[in-house]
């Protein structure tokens, strides 16, 4: 899969892959909650890849809450060139036994619902773009998925294994 290398806005990016959903939010009431750090700076990376990845992320925090629900988007720069982006929803919650699982292809609690290729596929692409992804959550809480981007793919990614 090659990757392009787009200048994002990851705010117009996040509320673009939100829009997808609309219809869904607005009839369960779920409440999206923004919490954007001024002047951030674009980021070098790839638009469709990274649409699919927050879009895998979202459609889990959506099937997980309840109607009325609350999910919060967040994105803060680092010094180290980076940005990181937290989404965070009061749902379910993963037992700590399932989340050493839920990023394996085929793994899902979902039965016939889901296939469990989302998250293994998120995984992939968020290292072939030079970052990382990780997960915590509380059983009967909720989850906060964090997913750490490059601003500049090129610097970070020389010596790659994967290129
Ligand atoms: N936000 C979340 N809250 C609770 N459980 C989650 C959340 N995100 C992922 N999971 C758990 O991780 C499993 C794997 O997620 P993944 O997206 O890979 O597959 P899936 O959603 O089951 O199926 P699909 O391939 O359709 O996405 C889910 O079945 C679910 O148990
Ligand atoms: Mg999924």
């Amino acid at each position: 899969m090659d990757i392009s290398h787009e200048q994002i806005d990851l705010k117009k990016l996040l509320e673009e892959v939100v829009s997808f959903q609309q219809t869904e939010i607005t009839h369960r009431d779920i409440d999206i909650n923004y919490e954007m750090e001024d002047n951030l700076p674009q980021i070098e990376s790839d638009r469709n890849q990274l649409q699919q990845v927050f879009l895998n992320i979202i459609n889990n925090a959506i099937a997980a809450i309840d109607d009325g629900g609350r999910i919060d988007i967040s994105v803060a720069g680092r010094e180290d060139d980076s940005v990181v982006i937290a989404i965070t929803d009061n749902g379910t919650g993963i037992s700590e036994e399932n989340l050493e699982h839920i990023f394996e292809p085929f793994f899902s609690t979902k039965g016939r619902f889901g296939t469990g290729l989302g998250l293994s596929i998120t995984h992939n692409i968020v290292e072939k773009l030079g970052g990382a992804i990780n997960a915590h959550s509380i059983l009967g809480k909720g989850t906060r998925f964090t997913v750490t981007l490059p601003i500049k793919r090129s610097s970070v990614l020389k010596g790659s294994p994967h290129e």
